[in-house]
């Protein structure tokens, strides 16, 4: 099964693709993810996207679509969860190419359906543990101690450059202007399933595992 979870930045779109990693074998193919190590180990990839990832702005179709091209492969039976990619029409037709060379087609196209003003403050307030990644936020999940981390007890927390509210609207912006336009192209052929962002992290997931086993949703 292949499935794009799609949404505006912060609607939850990492956090459950993880979930579905982690529970379905399914593998998870974040841009984002994919970028952030790209500018992490300074590839050319990397260095093209930094300036523009810190900026809200999106990174070239070109770049993203071989991103996704280069890591598809890897996808098992179990199949693929496009996270953050397609989000402009021109990658949503790039990945209907790279399914078709590989014989596989998309299932769902799950829309986190959210409110944007309580997005940026999700987003503005997140922040990682700089060792093993565990993520935390300022008002809604903080370390059991403070300034240690649960899982490996680091001290060092990190967030990303792009998560303060100026960036977070250019982001907000970007999606309505170009990643919302390509709903009715999924809409037309029948694949948009539509689930309530803003309800707790658990009943999201169930809603989304509702659509993936075939059941009515909760
Ligand atoms: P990307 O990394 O994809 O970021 P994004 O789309 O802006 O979204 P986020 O990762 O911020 O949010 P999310 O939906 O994953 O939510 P999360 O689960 O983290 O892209 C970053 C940049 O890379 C782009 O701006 C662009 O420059 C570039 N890029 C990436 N892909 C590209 C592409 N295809 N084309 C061009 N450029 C591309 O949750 C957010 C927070 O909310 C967390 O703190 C989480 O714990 C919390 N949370 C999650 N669910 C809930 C819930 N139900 N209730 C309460 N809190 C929740
Ligand atoms: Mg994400």
């Amino acid at each position: 099964m292949n499935i794009i979870l799609l949404g505006p930045p912060g609607a939850g779109k990492g956090t459950q693709a993880t979930r579905l990693q982690a529970m379905r074998g399914m593998i998870q193919l974040s841009t984002g993810d994919m970028l952030r190590e790209a500018v992490a180990r300074g590839t050319p990839v990397g260095v093209k996207a930094k300036q523009v990832m810190e900026a809200g702005e999106l990174v070239s179709d070109a770049i993203v679509s071989a991103l996704i091209g280069e890591r598809l492969d890897g996808a098992g039976d179990q199949g693929a969860i496009f996270d953050g990619f397609p989000r402009t029409a021109h990658q949503a037709e790039a990945l209907e190419m790279l399914l078709a060379a590989r014989g596989r087609t998309l299932d769902h196209v799950i829309e986190l359906m959210v409110d944007e003003e309580a997005l940026v403050e999700r987003i503005v307030g997140r922040f990682t543990c700089a060792r093993c990644g565990t993520p935390y936020h300022r008002t809604l999940k903080l370390p059991r101690v403070s300034g240690v981390c649960d899982v490996c007890s680091a001290t060092e927390f990190k967030q990303r450059p792009d998560d303060n509210e100026q960036t977070v609207r250019t982001r907000m912006a970007e999606y309505r202007d170009k990643t919302a336009p390509i709903l009715p192209y999924y809409e037309d052929r029948g694949l948009i399933r539509r689930v309530d962002g803003m309800a707790d992290v658990d009943t999201v997931a169930a809603q989304i595992d509702a659509i993936l086993d075939g059941a009515r949703a909760p």
